[in-house]
């Protein structure tokens, strides 16, 4: 079966012209085919790029197209056209949820629930799928560390276990086992390869230069974790990765991904980034930069023209050999084979299904069960839950905002937002009053504002603030250097602190915060990110204790931007603050500001209570092939039923290159209700114990280790023990 494909697509191959083979390595957007389906074609952009006509009839997919009957029109005029009937690949970034929105991933990182996560993404595929997209280009699995960076919210955080565990979660529900049968799944992209997190400074598109054994350790593994679960794409990154543009690095494309890795499916630049070659300065005209990008290994270039310009004169030049343009064509005709789409090029596109999935009641509830695992309680001095009988002053520019649904979301639309205030007003009594008032917008404010919003807080029992960033403030381009809420939000907060009520504060933004001015004067924080569609209602769960907060960071809180990048898995130093001999002056520290970050990676509260007793290791002496078990006692000592996140956590004391102080190596989700106990056990072997030593061999060291339980990465138990080999 396999092989009988292959030689119908080798067949297509030998009867493509070079034109025709180059066309189907540009990708272009959706602007270049409105009005394909009337039989033309706009050429407005087209002479932007400097292209023909011809080569957007042959080209072989879209970026951005969704729509049942949008999609089915263009696919029908497309093939009408196309000399060979090759159809279109339909590609789109359908990130976190298409109609139905859920969390932002940074926030779907914060539940540590894999199943929700992965039934999320095969939602998304769904709803995707039926309106007629075949790839989405997630799961984003950089791995970030700088809250500056507007990009943080497409993440799931600074750990390369837990990032792994998601992206593979993404993965399957994206993809599930099989594309060609199983018409709601789509084929999934993963993105930005590589190390884009690491971007200088925070600011977005910025240089990457780290070690390789860095790369390795930290920034590799989810990319490797969803290609091992099957991912079909690839997206390279606009940054450099060793003084190479990503989009045009040899050794990172053909040595690592493709030769070690094994990787064959489709590469495809990052929009622009094939000409963004030459503004690196690593081509010095757009042949130049089709020569680095194909010479790398890039199959198709997003959204810019220099394949259609330059490859076939670098192919009649004798530049570039025709095999490697075969290859490439030969991906992605293998990709379309795999999506069935020589047999059915509309795929599931269906006017009338897409009516009937898309936005349906279940994924809705899906959206607020993940929104209400998502948000974080980072704060509760005895003021949540609240009670439906409290007058509530409901205040701030998210109260009444319909901006929930975070960056990455164009298909969604905020009409569907279930709003704050209507979520709190659902879960209030027909007698309660529930008063609301903006008090300030996002970045400005007036006098009257705040009037209607003091009148307002006057009047309560309590004052509820919802403030944060607007969606604009995060995701691509949305770099900060100052991640502090706007000052008129704090002046919001300092105005209703001489008040002298309960402050309770909700969160809306797309990164950690510098809370200052939020932390010591609310009395609660629940962390809400962007919650997406049911994000009102999920809120108002909380609040009201109708669900127990249960998210865990997976990104540190910095107790100020100075200290950024901070993250719990760093290095010791030689001098670490703390060790027994350690000086008053000449230590690894800050004068003005602790190392520490405020609330450290795996923080979180809940409305229950959890006790950690008898830590104990089955032994403590560990070989290649026997594991010990990390058992601890967990009982809930608060009075009402809530769900821990139980973390494990191992440090190799002396290795032969430095180790970090903690490593996240497991985690177990417990519910119990309360009074309850239970032993939580993990199963720690030689395997988790490897690194990347200097030699870049992946292997474990004799010696010894800590091995350290408990609820986030910086209260823990620790425990001792040996490997021997
Ligand atoms: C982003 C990618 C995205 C692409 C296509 C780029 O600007 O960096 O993450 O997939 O656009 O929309």
């Amino acid at each position: 079966m396999e092989s009988n494909a292959n030689t119908l697509m080798h067949d297509y191959i030998e009867k493509m012209t070079l034109d025709e083979k180059i066309a189907q390595l540009i990708q272009l957007a959706v602007p270049f085919f409105e009005g394909a389906e009337g039989g033309g074609l706009i050429t407005g952009p087209m002479a932007s790029l400097g292209i023909t006509e011809q080569t957007v009839r042959n080209s072989g997919s879209v970026l951005g197209m969704a729509g049942a009957q949008e999609v089915i029109n263009v696919q029908r005029t497309h093939l009408e056209n196309n000399r060979l009937g090759i159809p279109l690949l339909m590609m789109a970034d359908i990130v976190h949820g298409f109609k139905t929105i859920f969390p932002v991933p940074l926030a779907i990182g914060c539940s540590w629930n894999l199943e929700l996560a992965e039934r999320s993404a095969e939602i998304a595929a769904k709803e995707a799928s039926v309106s007629g997209v075949h790839v989405t280009f997630a799961p984003m699995v950089d791995l970030v560390r700088d809250p500056r960076w507007g990009r943080v919210m497409e993440s799931t955080g600074e750990d390369p276990y837990l990032n792994s565990e998601f992206a593979r979660a993404f993965i399957r529900g994206f993809q599930g086992t099989d594309l060609t049968s199983d018409k709601d799944r789509v084929a999934a992209c993963v993105k930005h390869f590589a190390a884009y997190g690491a971007a200088e400074g925070g600011r977005d598109y910025n240089t990457v230069d780290m070690s390789e054994r860095q790369l390795r350790e930290f920034y590799l593994p989810a990319y490797k974790a969803a290609l091992d679960e099957g991912c079909e794409m690839v997206m390279t990154s606009f940054n450099t990765v060793d003084g190479m543009p990503a989009t045009g690095n040899v050794p990172l494309m053909r040595k690592l991904l493709r030769e070690e890795w094994g990787f064959d499916g489709i590469l495809i630049s990052d929009w622009g980034a094939v000409k963004e070659l030459i503004a690196h300065g690593y081509a010095a005209d757009e042949s130049e930069a089709a020569y680095r990008a194909i010479q790398a290994g890039v199959d198709i270039e997003m959204m810019t023209s220099c394949y259609a310009k330059h490859l076939s004169e670098l192919v009649e030049k004798k530049e570039v050999d025709e095999s490697l343009i075969d290859e490439a064509v030969l991906r992605i005709l293998t990709l379309k084979q795999k999506l069935g789409l020589f047999e059915n090029p509309y795929r599931a596109a269906d006017p009338e299904r897409e009516q009937e999935v898309v936005f349906c009641e279940a994924h809705r509830e899906v959206s607020r069960e993940l929104a209400v695992k998502s948000c974080v309680l980072l704060k509760n001095e005895g003021v949540l839950p609240l009670q439906p009988q409290q007058k509530i002053a409901l205040i701030g520019p998210f109260a009444q905002s319909s901006d929930l649904l975070g960056p990455w979301s164009w298909t969604g639309s905020k009409d569907d937002v279930v709003k704050l205030t209507d979520g709190i007003k659902r879960k209030l009594s027909q007698s309660a009053e529930l008063l609301v008032a903006d008090g300030c917008g996002i970045e400005e404010a007036t006098e009257e504002q705040w009037k209607e919003a003091e009148a307002a807080a006057q009047a309560a029992d309590v004052i509820v603030l919802a403030l944060g960033e607007h969606s604009d403030m995060s995701g691509e381009a949305g770099s900060r250097a100052n991640i502090q809420l706007p000052e008129v939000q704090l002046e919001l907060i300092r105005k209703a602190k001489l008040l002298q009520k309960p402050i309770v504060v909700v969160l809306f933004n797309g990164r950690p915060l510098d809370l200052h001015g939020v932390y010591h004067e609310a009395d609660a924080i629940l962390e809400a990110w962007f919650p997406g569609t049911e994000g009102g209602n999920a809120v108002a769960d909380l609040l009201f204790g109708d669900a127990n907060p249960s998210g865990r960071l997976t990104m540190s809180f910095p107790f100020s931007v100075g200290q950024v990048p901070v993250y719990y898995n760093a290095f010791n130093t030689g001098r670490p603050q703390g060790a027994e001999d350690a000086q008053v002056r000449y230590v690894s520290q800050y004068l003005d500001i602790p190392n520490e970050p405020l609330l450290p990676f795996g923080f979180g509260l809940s409305y229950s209570k959890f006790d950690y007793s008898d830590a104990k290791l089955s032994s403590d002496l560990i070989t290649v092939d026997q594991p010990i078990k990390v058992t601890v006692k967990l009982t809930n000592t608060g009075t009402v039923a809530g769900e821990e996140t139980v973390q494990l956590y191992v440090r190799d004391i002396s290795g032969e290159v430095v180790r970090p102080v903690k490593e996240l190596k497991d985690f177990k989700k417990v519910t119990l209700q309360p009074g309850e106990s239970s032993e939580v056990e993990f199963v720690l072997s030689e395997e988790q114990l490897r690194y990347y030593h200097a030699d870049l061999k992946h292997h474990s060291d004799a010696g010894a280790f800590s091995a350290f339980v408990g609820p986030n990465s910086q209260q823990t138990t620790q425990l001792s023990f040996k490997l021997v080999k």
